[in-house]
């Protein structure tokens, strides 16, 4: 017998031959002589009709065939008479694997993202959510090919570390210290030399400093891994556990950065369109009419790349009244971002922040107030993609450690790059979920992860 997967089937026109389905009911209608269901496996959105003979079954097998259950169903190809499908099956042999009564919380369709939230078990079983995984799983894969291609390697960094690689100090603490009863040094403290690694660790909120010490051996890298930030950001754009693609380049300044980046983001757009269409058409159906306009948008428009004194002028000069005022020295809000990206018609590409508002490690301008720091600004997600040019410069980067309050101490190692054969180089991270946000036309980033862990939430 063969097995094919629905989408499999449903593009065969190879007819008249026996086959065999296997998935989740989706519906069961019909009339007293025949029922129709509609099985879907996830292999596609369609679901494959199977016609079945109400004579020819078991009325208890028939009964037990309900949204939700999954079945195993064999007969014949054929091409199907009725509307909204080329091919069907006809069934000739059913089994039940598995039963779901009335209880099934999927009962046909139109329930609210917020409540499937709450049943993000059995979410996976929607349309929306099989299309948006879908989505993911390409994006994921042609993050991969792109670098690949290009010439990057794949770097696993570490996931427990013991550096604040961006110093904003939202770290999730690792440890196997009995915290009721916590050993402590004579000064009261925390005697941390105790825990497992005989030091504080916590959960990595960037792997790019590792990242920065694989580009100066082998140019061309990236990192694809998840990322942490206790962050008590209660935002449709912010997850507490998310997964960040960092990549680092050896010789490349913060210009050669913006290209890649832009190149980046229009080829995996670009594979989207290509590869998922079924799926983009449902969810630009369902829920954003204009998401086919916007992926085309990015992949045809120039990247708008102008410097933050520039967008800062751009904002005051708008005549708009933003909840917060756009000052020089204050880091763009959200409204901000929307207004230049709006303004602009395209993404935005905006360079040479102040050096307070950035990361220690951002190479300082020339003017001594400005860093080679690159934020990727996006319609609606905001901040797609952060990144600068690295400060390469050893004497530059102690000041600004020092500066910033970046412990000397922990950091020889970063340092150690810049104290040997150093080079110019750059990075940026991506965030993946934001850039699956942006793909799928979804408005909550707890919508485009499996199990979202937000602030008060790490259910499932
Ligand atoms: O701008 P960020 O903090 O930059 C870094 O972590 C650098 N180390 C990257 C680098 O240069 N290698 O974060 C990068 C991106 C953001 O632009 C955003 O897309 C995403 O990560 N991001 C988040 N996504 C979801 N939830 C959060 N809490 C996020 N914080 C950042
Ligand atoms: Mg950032």
């Amino acid at each position: 017998m063969i097995k094919d997967s629905v989408k499999a089937l449903l593009s065969s026109t190879d007819y008249n031959r026996p086959v065999e389905v296997k998935g989740w009911v989706r519906t069961k209608r019909g009339s007293k002589e025949v029922a129709f269901i509609a099985i879907n496996d996830g292999s596609t959105i369609h679901n494959i009709q199977a016609v079945v003979s109400i004579a020819s079954f078991p009325e208890e097998v028939l009964k037990n065939v309900n949204t939700g259950a999954c079945v195993c169903i064999k007969g014949t190809l054929v091409q199907s008479q009725g509307k909204g499908q080329t091919v069907e099956i006809q069934a000739e042999s059913m089994e039940i694997y598995g039963t779901a009564d009335e209880t099934f919380p999927l009962q046909k369709k139109g329930h609210t993202l917020e409540f499937l939230r709450e049943i993000a078990h059995l979410r996976p079983r929607t349309n929306t959510f099989g299309a948006v995984f879908r989505v993911r799983h390409a994006m994921a894969y042609a993050i991969h090919k792109y670098f690949n291609d290009n010439g990057f390697f794949y770097i696993h960094t570490p996931i427990i570390t013991g550096s604040d690689a961006e110093g904003a100090g939202q770290m999730f603490r690792v440890t196997t210290l009995d915290m009721k009863n916590p050993p402590k040094g004579a000064d009261g403290a925390i005697d941390y030399t105790e825990d497992f690694f005989g030091k504080e660790t916590n959960l990595t909120v960037s792997g790019q400093l590792e990242g920065e010490l694989f580009a100066m051996a082998l140019s061309k890298i990236y990192t694809f891994g998840p990322t942490f930030r206790a962050e008590n950001s209660n935002t449709p754009r912010h997850l507490a556990e998310f997964w960040m693609i960092e990549p680092e380049m050896a010789f490349y300044d913060v210009n050669d950065n913006m290209d890649l980046a832009e190149d980046f983001l229009k080829y995996l757009v670009k594979y989207a369109l290509d590869n998922c269409k079924d799926d983009i058409d449902f969810l630009c159906n369902m829920y954003d009419k204009e998401l086919l306009n916007k992926l085309n948008m990015v992949v045809s428009k120039a990247f708008k790349r102008i410097t933050y004194t520039q967008a800062i002028e751009d904002l005051k000069n708008s005549g708009k009244k933003f909840e917060f005022a756009a000052e020089w020295g204050a880091d763009l809000q959200k409204e901000h971002e929307n207004y230049l990206v709006e303004m602009f018609g395209a993404p935005v590409m905006v360079t040479g922040y102040p050096k307070e508002i950035k990361a220690f490690y951002m190479k300082l301008n020339e003017d001594g107030k400005t860093v080679r720091g690159m934020d990727v600004l996006f319609p609606y997600v905001g901040e797609m993609i952060g990144g600068s040019q690295r400060e390469e410069n050893y004497d530059t980067l102690v000041v600004r450690m020092k500066e910033m309050h970046i412990p000397e101490k922990d950091m020889q190692w970063y340092l150690d790059t810049r104290r040997f054969g150093t080079a110019p180089h750059s990075g940026f991270g991506l965030g993946f979920e934001r850039l699956i946000l942006f793909v799928t036309g979804m408005t909550n980033i707890r919508d485009v992860v499996p199990f979202p862990r937000t602030p008060k939430n790490a259910e499932f």
